[in-house]
């Protein structure tokens, strides 16, 4: 089963997460995967699938620079970097061969990950998705400055094979299958697996 997983490291390092995490921020994108693996672990739901929604979660951000500097107030206004990350990473996982099941999810927590994008309004989050939602907000840094704050790319891919590492190890023992799992990590609650 193992022998198919799609990495972080996989996702980190292709050309398309290069070009464009570091707009949303590499470090923000890199600890939020981090809270996101945490979260997964408190909240029993599949860290793999929270992982790799927190690393891409900001990859649909275009720089919203005047000046060399983010413009807050156009991009407050006309961000739809949920809209775009959402498709964007979805082709990206489909592309080096991640599950069906696996991607749509990944791809809807990055769609409703942000409270200020329009399309999040009357929308009941699945607990991944919360999960998504609550790790970006446990970035600490205030949004003037999480997307400027940098790591560098050494760091980041030693943080993610870290947290691949971790992944690894829980998913191994689980037994559930991906296609139509709701990102609860066990056995069926029918006692099949
Ligand atoms: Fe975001
Ligand atoms: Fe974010």
């Amino acid at each position: 089963m193992l022998e198919d997983h799609v990495t972080l490291e996989t996702l980190i390092t292709d050309s398309v997460a290069r070009k464009h995490l570091p707009k949303g921020g590499l470090r923000h994108a890199v600890i939020t995967a981090e809270h996101a693996f945490q979260l997964g672990e408190e909240r029993n739901l599949c860290v793999d699938v929270a992982t790799k929604a927190g690393l891409l979660h900001d990859i649909g951000h275009t720089s919203w620079e005047n000046q060399g500097e983010w413009d807050y107030e156009s991009y407050n206004y006309f961000d739809i970097h949920t809209i775009k990350g959402a498709e964007r990473a979805h082709e990206l996982l489909i592309f080096k061969g991640e599950d069906l099941g696996k991607s749509r999810d990944i791809s809807l927590a990055i769609l409703f990950h942000s409270a200020s994008s329009p399309i999040s309004e009357n929308v009941t989050l699945t607990p991944m998705q919360k999960l998504v939602f609550d790790a970006d907000d446990m970035d600490h840094e205030k949004d003037e400055e999480r997307h400027n704050l940098e790591i560098d790319f050494t760091e980041a891919l030693e943080r993610v094979r870290r947290l691949d590492i971790l992944v690894y190890k829980m998913l191994k023992d689980c037994k559930r299958q991906c296609k139509d799992c709701d990102g609860r990590v066990g056995e069926l609650s029918n006692g099949e697996s």
